[in-house]
C-alpha cells in the first residue's frame, strides 16, 4: 500500500449513516468512530486484527457474503449494513458454538460481571447449549503470576497476540488440535511478570491474575484513575478498590499497555501513619536551617514546585541526582534543537522502520518504551541496532545488530553514529567540518567499534525511512554527557530522527523542568525519600513520614511530555509536603491547588487538576492531561573535542535494575519481589575469582552494597550487573555513571547485614 493514500478521504455508509474517514481504515474501526457498534469477540483494538471469531461479520452492498469488519479496509463509496436477521442468526451460531461445553460456572468464576462470553450470551439470547462435544480434562495451570484455565478458553488469541505484538515476552503460543486447542506457555520458567497484560485482554475467565483470583468480584471494586509512577512512561491504569484496599490495577487495554511493575507493584503505601506533631516541628525547624534538600524524583510535579519554592524563599540547594543529570543532558540538546523538548514519542516508535538504542539497558529501564520497539519489530520488521557494553538476551528476539562498546566510550560512540548517520545528508558546514575532522579510526579503536559494523548499520537503515533513537541513563550519567547529548540532537535536528531520551525513573522529567537542580550538597540536609541528617520518608524509615505516590493526588509529566493526573488508592493520615510548605509560610490548602501554576517557562499549562481529563476515546485518542509546549531555545551549534577515554580494565560493575524493579518503592510490592544479587557472567567469576554464592562488600559514591554474587551463564564479560533498588533511602544517593570499577571485600562467613536505610 502507498503510505500517501492514507490522507486520501473516503465517504461509506454504514447504516445508513454516512460516515468520513480515511483510506486504509477498516469497516470496524470507521464504525467505532462513529458510534456504531458491530459485535466483536477476537478483535483487540491493539494488535493487527486476528480475525478468528467471525462476529465482526457486516454484509456490504454488491459484495457476495458476508464479510469481516475487522480486516475488510473500507472504500469509498461502500454502503455496509451490519445489522440484519441472517447476520443475527450467524452470530446466534458463532455464540452457540462458543458455549459448548464452556462451564456453567460463572458464579465462581472470577470474570464474572466483565466477561465477554457472559455478555454476548445474554445479547443473543442463548439460553441453552445446544451442542456438546465429549468433555476432556482440563486441568488448571498455575504460571505464577498468571493462570490458566484451558476448559474455559475460547481461543481468541488475544492473549497470544499480546505475548507476541506488544510486550514481546513470546511466551504463549496457541496449540491447535480441534476441540483439546489450548494455548501453552513456553517460557513458563521464567514467569515473566508481562503476562498480566495478556490476562488483562482475556475475554473470559480462562488467564487470570494469580494474585487476585478469588479475592473479590468485579463489581464490588471502585476504579480510581490514575498513572504508574514507577518509571517515566507514566501509563494509563486504574486502581481497583474495596474497602481501604488496592485489589488490582487495571488498565485500558484496548489502547494501551502495563508492564509487570504497574499490574503488580502497587502495594506500597505507608500505612498506618497518624500525625507526629513533634516530629512535624523537627521537620519544618529543619526544613529553614537546611543547606540543601535531596530528594528521589518519585514526587509529583506540584510537590516539586513545591521544593522550588522553598528553595527560592531559603536560598536552600535542591539535589535529584538523577534528574539533574537528565536536566543538563536535555537542556545540552536543546540547544542544537531549539526547542526545549527533544520530540520523541511511543508511537513513533512502534511505527519506526529502523530503531537505534544507545546507552540504555532498555528492557529494565523502561519496559514501555522496550514495548514499542518490539511493536516496530513485529508490525515493520524494523532493524533495531542495540548499542551497549552488556547484551541483553531478553531483547536477542527483536535485535538484528548488536554493537557492544567499550565502558566509557560513549562518547565517541556517539560521534561514530552521528558520523555515519549523517553521511549522505546535506547539513551545515561546521557540523560537517566538526565530522570531518574527527579521528574515525582512532574512536573505532578506544570504542571497540569496528568500521565494517557502523556500515553495516548504514547499510541496514538503506532506503528506508522513519527512525527512531532511543537514549539512556548511561549518556546522562557519563561526564561528557552535554556534548553527547549536543551530538545526538543533530540526528533530530538534520536527519529527523524521533529521539526518545528515556527519563530517569519516577517524575524524573517533571522535576528536571520544574526545579532548579544543583550539583554539591551544602550544609546540613533534608531528604524526601533521601537519606539525610533529616529524613521525610514514605518507606517509613525516616525522621516524619510522607505519603508514597499510591497515596497523593497530583500529577506527574511522562516521557512524552504529557502531564497526567494521578489519584490516590490508599488513604493517608499523616502530614504531607504541603503541610510543611504552609508552616514554613508558602501557603496553599491543597498540594493540587499547585497544578495550575506549574511553571509556564517548562512548558506546562496553566490548568488545573480537576480541569484534566483522563481518557481514551473510541478513535483511541489519549485524552490524558496535556502535552507541554516545547519552549523555544536558543541556538548554539557548538561541540567539544571528544575526550580520551579513561579504560575500565578488570571487573567492572554497571549499575541498574532488573525488569519490574525501579526504586524502594517497587521493592516493597511482594508480588513482584526478587533477590537483589549481582550478577556476573562465568568470565566475571573468573576475573574476580568469585565463586556462586560468594558474598561481597563494594562501594559506590560512599555509599556500601553488599552483595551475594551468582553467575549466569548467559552473560559475557566482565562486567556484572548491580541492582540499587533495594538499597531504600541510600538509593537515590548515587550519583556517579553507571558503570564503576570493581574493588570488593570478601564477606563469606562474616555475618552480613542487609542494605537497607
Ligand atoms: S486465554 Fe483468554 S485471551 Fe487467551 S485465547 Fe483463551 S480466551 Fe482468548
Ligand atoms: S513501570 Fe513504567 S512501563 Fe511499567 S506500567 Fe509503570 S509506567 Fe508503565
Ligand atoms: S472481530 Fe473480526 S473476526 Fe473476530
Amino acid at each position: 500500500m502507498n503510505i500517501n493514500n492514507k490522507n486520501i478521504p473516503i465517504t461509506i455508509t454504514i447504516d445508513g449513516k454516512v460516515c468520513k474517514s480515511t483510506f486504509g481504515k477498516t469497516i470496524l474501526t470507521i464504525a467505532r468512530e462513529n458510534g456504531i457498534y458491530i459485535p466483536t469477540m477476537c478483535y483487540l483494538t491493539k494488535v493487527k486484527p486476528i480475525a478468528s471469531c467471525r462476529m465482526c461479520i457486516v454484509d456490504v452492498e454488491g459484495v457476495e457474503g458476508a464479510i469481516l469488519s475487522c480486516q475488510e479496509r473500507a472504500t469509498d463509496g461502500a454502503v455496509i449494513t451490519t445489522q440484519n436477521a441472517s447476520l443475527h442468526k450467524e452470530r446466534q451460531n458463532i455464540m452457540k458454538l462458543y458455549n459448548v461445553n464452556h462451564p456453567l460456572e460463572c458464579g465462581v468464576c472470577d470474570q464474572s460481571g466483565e466477561c465477554d462470553l457472559q455478555n454476548k450470551t445474554l445479547e443473543f439470547g442463548v439460553s441453552q447449549q445446544p451442542f456438546t462435544t465429549r468433555d476432556q480434562h482440563r486441568p488448571v495451570e498455575n504460571w505464577g503470576h498468571v493462570s490458566y484455565d484451558s476448559a474455559l478458553c475460547i481461543m481468541c488469541e488475544k492473549c497470544v497476540r499480546v505475548s507476541t505484538e506488544i510486550t514481546g515476552d513470546e511466551a504463549l503460543e496457541l496449540k491447535f488440535g480441534g476441540y483439546s486447542s489450548t494455548i501453552i506457555n513456553n517460557k513458563k520458567e521464567k514467569n515473566y511478570a508481562s503476562l498480566g497484560e495478556a490476562a488483562s485482554v482475556c475475554p473470559v475467565g480462562a488467564l487470570v491474575d494469580s494474585s487476585f483470583k478469588y479475592s473479590a468480584n468485579a463489581w464490588e471494586l471502585e476504579k480510581i484513575p490514575t498513572a504508574c509512577t514507577h518509571c517515566g512512561a507514566g501509563c494509563s491504569m486504574s486502581y481497583e478498590v474495596k474497602g481501604d484496599s488496592i485489589y488490582r490495577v487495571s488498565n485500558p487495554y484496548e489502547f494501551s499497555s502495563l508492564c509487570g511493575a504497574g499490574r503488580y507493584g502497587f502495594d506500597y503505601a505507608n500505612n498506618g501513619v497518624t500525625k507526629d506533631k513533634k516530629a512535624f516541628d523537627e521537620a519544618v525547624e529543619a526544613f529553614k536551617s537546611a543547606g540543601s534538600i535531596i530528594f528521589a524524583p518519585q514526587i509529583t510535579n506540584e510537590e516539586a514546585l513545591i521544593l522550588q519554592k522553598i528553595k527560592e524563599k531559603y536560598n536552600t540547594k535542591l539535589i535529584s541526582h538523577e534528574a539533574r543529570a537528565y536536566q543538563k543532558f536535555t537542556q545540552a540538546y536543546s540547544h542544537i534543537t531549539g526547542k526545549s523538548l527533544p520530540k520523541g514519542d511511543l508511537k513513533s516508535i512502534a511505527n519506526s522502520k529502523g530503531v537505534i538504542i544507545l546507552g540504555t539497558r532498555i528492557n529494565d529501564d523502561n519496559p514501555m518504551v522496550k514495548y514499542h520497539i518490539n511493536m516496530a519489530s513485529k508490525w515493520n520488521r524494523a532493524r533495531v541496532v542495540y548499542m551497549h557494553p552488556i547484551e541483553d538476551i531478553e531483547i536477542k528476539n527483536i535485535v538484528t545488530q548488536f554493537i557492544k562498546y567499550e565502558v566509557g566510550s560513549e562518547e565517541g560512540v556517539t560521534a561514530l553514529l552521528v558520523d555515519t548517520l549523517l553521511k549522505d545528508i546535506d547539513i551545515p558546514v561546521g557540523v560537517r567540518a566538526f565530522l570531518d575532522d574527527l579521528d574515525i579510526g582512532n574512536l573505532s579503536a578506544e570504542s571497540n567499534v569496528g568500521e565494517e559494523e557502523l556500515e553495516d548499520l548504514a547499510h541496514s537503515l538503506d532506503k528506508k525511512s522513519d527512525f527512531s533513537l532511543v537514549v539512556g541513563s548511561d549518556l546522562y550519567s557519563h561526564p561528557q554527557s552535554q556534548n553527547i547529548a549536543r551530538l545526538l540532537a543533530l540526528l533530530e535536528r538534520e536527519a529527523h530522527f524521533n529521539v526518545v531520551c528515556v527519563p530517569p525513573l519516577g517524575n524524573g522529567m517533571g522535576v528536571s523542568l520544574i526545579c532548579e537542580l544543583d550539583d554539591e550538597i551544602e550544609g546540613s540536609s533534608v531528604g524526601y525519600n533521601a537519606k539525610a541528617d533529616f529524613t521525610l520518608s514514605a518507606l517509613g524509615e525516616g525522621d516524619l513520614d510522607m505519603p508514597s505516590l499510591v497515596q497523593q493526588e497530583g500529577t506527574v509529566t511522562t516521557l512524552e511530555a504529557r502531564v497526567v493526573t494521578i489519584n490516590a488508592g490508599v488513604s493517608y493520615g499523616g502530614y504531607e509536603l504541603n503541610d510543611i510548605a504552609n508552616a514554613l509560610g508558602i501557603v496553599s490548602d491543597e498540594t493540587i491547588d499547585y497544578t495550575d501554576s506549574l511553571p509556564i517557562e517548562g512548558g506546562f499549562k496553566s490548568e488545573s487538576f480537576d480541569d484534566l481529563p483522563d481518557y481514551f476515546d473510541t478513535k483511541g485518542e489519549e485524552h490524558r492531561g496535556y502535552l507541554l509546549n516545547s519552549i523555544k531555545t536558543s541556538v548554539h551549534t557548538a561541540f567539544d573535542e571528544i575526550s580520551e577515554i579513561d579504560a575500565f580494565d578488570g571487573a567492572v560493575v554497571y549499575n541498574y535494575n532488573p525488569k519490574e524493579q525501579f526504586s524502594a518503592f517497587t521493592n516493597l510490592c511482594k508480588p513482584i519481589s526478587q533477590e537483589p544479587f549481582l550478577l556476573g557472567s562465568p568470565q566475571f567469576s573468573i576475573v574476580t575469582k568469585l565463586s556462586d554464592g560468594d558474598t561481597i562488600r563494594f562501594e559506590i559514591d560512599g555509599i556500601e552494597f553488599e552483595r551475594v554474587f551468582k553467575i549466569d551463564s548467559s552473560m559475557k564479560g566482565t562486567i556484572a550487573l548491580n541492582p540499587t533498588y533495594d538499597m531504600g533511602l541510600s538509593t537515590p544517593l548515587v550519583s556517579s555513571y553507571r558503570f564503576s570499577r570493581l574493588k570488593f571485600e570478601k564477606m563469606n562467613n562474616k555475618k552480613v547485614g542487609n542494605n537497607n536505610g
